[in-house]
C-alpha cells in the first residue's frame, strides 16, 4: 500500500466543501441508487423472484452456458436479476443526469479523438447508449454498442432516432456472449461500482479487452484507483445513535443496540466532506486497465497504516475512488484537461470541468469527498462505536475486498483495526 501526502492521490486536504447528492437527486429515487437497486431491489433473491413478479426463467433473451474451461463465466440467476435491474429508467437517468460523470466521459473521448476517428470501438454495457452515441460523434467508423440489458431495446431506438444506426450496432446480449467479426480499436465502459469493486463489472470489460482488442488498444478509462481514510462523522453518529436517548421525554435508550447494529453492520454510501477525514488516504488498489487480470479482483488485500491529524471520535473508515483517462493522446497533447479532478483542483460548482495539474496532466474522474459530488458518493464502514484517537496517533491493519461466493456480484470486507492496544475485526457485507 502506498502511503498518502501528496495531491495525485485522490484527496486535497483543504478547500473543504459540504457535498449534498442526495439533495439533488430525482424525487423518489434517493434510495434508489445506483448498485443498492440491483441488489437490494433485484438481485437478492437466489430463486430469480423480481421485483416485477416474473421469475428470471421467463426473461428474454437469457441463456444460460454449462462451465467449461473455455467457456466465459456462467450467467447466473443473480447476473439475469442484475441485467433486469438495469432496464429500469430510473438507473439510467440516475446515472445521466450525474454531470461529473456524464461530462468527464465525454471530455475524455473528445480528448482522445484522434484515437477514434474512422476507427473501432466497443461500448462495453452500453445502456442507453450515451457513450456509443459520443463515440459516433467523436467519429468512430463503428461502435458496437453491447448490452446485456433489455435496455438495449431503447439504445437501438436512441441509436436511430439520431441517424447513427448504420454506426452504431447495438448487441442484446453479454459481452462474454456476443460475437464480434473484427478487432477493435478502442473500449469504452462506465463500470465502477461503489466503492469501485462493487457489482463486478470490470471482469467484463477486461474480458472484452481480451476478446478484442487490438494490441496497442486504448481503454477508457485507463486507469482506476480505490482509496482509503479514517473519518470521524459525529453528526451521522448522533442522528442515528445518539437520537434514541431521549424521545419525547422517553429513555429509549435500550434502542440504541439495535440502531447501531441496523445503521453500522453494511458499509453505508453517503456524502461526506474533507472536514470528516482525518488524515490523508492509502490507496487500497491501483488498477491499469491494459494489465489487469479477472483473477486479481476476486480478492484485493491492503494494509493501511495512518497517523491521525487531529484528536477526534473515529467512526470508521470511508473510501472512494477515481478513474483517469489517459490514453497515448494524453501522454502527447498539452490539450486542457478537465475533470472533477480528485487532486489540485479549483471548485467551481457540480459538474463544472476542473482544470487538474498532476503531472500527466490526465482527465480524471473522482469520487473524492472534495470532488464534485457523484451519485457513487463515498462508501464508508462504520464501527458499531467510536473511538477517541489523540492527534499523530497511528492507525493500522488490513482491508481485504472480496467477491462474496453468495452472489459475485456482492463484496466482502473483511477489516482489520489496531491502534492504541486496541484491535479488532470487522466483517461485513456490501449487498
Ligand atoms: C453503469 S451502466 C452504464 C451505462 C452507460 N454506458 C452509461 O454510461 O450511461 C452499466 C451497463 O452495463 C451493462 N452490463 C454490465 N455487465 C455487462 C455484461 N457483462 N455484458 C453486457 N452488458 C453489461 C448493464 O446492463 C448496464 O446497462
Amino acid at each position: 500500500m502506498q502511503s498518502g501526502g501528496d495531491c495525485s492521490n485522490g484527496f486535497h486536504g483543504d478547500n473543504h466543501r459540504e457535498l449534498a447528492w442526495e439533495d439533488k437527486q430525482v424525487a423518489g429515487l434517493s434510495s434508489f441508487g445506483r448498485a443498492k437497486r440491483r441488489s437490494r431491489g433485484g438481485a437478492r433473491d437466489p430463486k430469480g423472484n423480481l421485483p416485477n413478479g416474473l421469475r428470471v426463467s421467463d426473461q428474454p433473451g437469457e441463456h444460460k452456458l454449462l462451465e467449461t474451461q473455455e467457456s466465459p463465466a456462467p450467467c447466473t440467476d443473480f447476473d439475469v436479476a442484475y441485467f433486469h435491474s438495469y432496464a429500469h429508467v430510473g438507473i439510467h437517468e440516475e446515472m445521466i443526469k450525474d454531470r461529473a460523470r456524464t461530462e468527464t466521459y465525454r471530455q475524455a473521448i473528445m480528448q482522445h479523438q484522434s484515437f477514434i476517428q474512422g476507427k473501432v470501438v466497443v461500448d462495453v454495457g452500453c445502456g442507453t447508449g450515451i457513450l456509443s452515441i459520443f463515440c459516433a460523434q467523436a467519429g468512430a467508423k463503428r461502435v458496437y454498442a453491447v448490452d446485456a440489458s433489455d435496455i438495449a431495446v431503447q439504445a437501438k431506438e436512441v441509436v436511430k432516432a439520431n441517424g447513427l444506426a448504420d454506426k452504431v450496432i447495438v448487441l442484446h446480449g453479454r459481452v462474454e456472449d456476443v460475437e464480434i467479426d473484427e478487432e477493435v480499436d478502442v473500449i469504452i465502459s462506465e463500470w465502477m461500482g461503489y466503492m469501485l469493486l462493487y457489482e463486478s463489472m470490470l471482469g467484463s470489460v477486461i474480458t472484452a479487452r481480451d476478446r478484442w482488442l487490438k494490441p496497442g488498444g486504448l481503454i477508457l478509462p485507463s486507469h482506476a484507483t480505490l482509496y482509503m481514510a479514517p473519518i470521524s462523522h459525529p453528526d451521522r453518529y448522533s442522528h442515528s445513535i445518539d437520537f434514541w436517548r431521549n424521545i419525547y421525554g422517553i429513555d429509549m435508550s435500550a434502542m440504541m443496540q439495535l440502531a447501531k447494529q441496523c445503521a453500522f453492520e453494511e458499509p453505508s454510501v453517503e456524502s461526506i466532506s474533507g472536514e470528516n477525514v482525518l488524515t490523508w488516504p492509502e490507496v487500497v488498489k491501483h488498477i491499469d486497465c491494459q494489465t489487469i487480470k479477472i483473477q486479481e479482483l476476486d480478492s484485493v488485500t491492503a494494509r493501511y497504516k495512518f497517523k491521525s491529524m487531529m484528536r477526534a471520535p473515529m467512526h470508521g473508515f470511508a473510501f472512494w475512488f477515481d478513474v483517469e483517462f489517459s490514453g497515448p493522446a494524453s501522454k502527447n497533447s498539452s490539450a486542457t484537461s478537465v475533470a472533477s479532478g480528485s487532486s489540485s483542483v479549483t471548485s467551481s460548482g457540480e459538474g463544472n470541468p476542473k482544470k487538474r495539474t498532476n503531472p500527466s496532466d490526465a482527465l480524471v474522474l473522482s469520487t473524492s469527498p472534495e470532488a464534485p459530488p457523484t451519485h457513487w458518493q463515498q462508501t464508508i464502514v462504520y464501527f458499531y462505536d467510536p473511538i477517541d484517537v489523540e492527534q499523530d496517533q497511528v492507525i493500522e491493519g488490513s482491508v481485504t475486498l472480496s467477491q462474496s461466493k453468495e452472489n459475485r456480484r456482492f463484496m466482502n470486507i473483511h477489516l482489520e483495526y489496531s491502534s492504541a492496544g486496541r484491535s479488532f475485526v470487522k466483517e461485513s457485507v456490501m449487498r
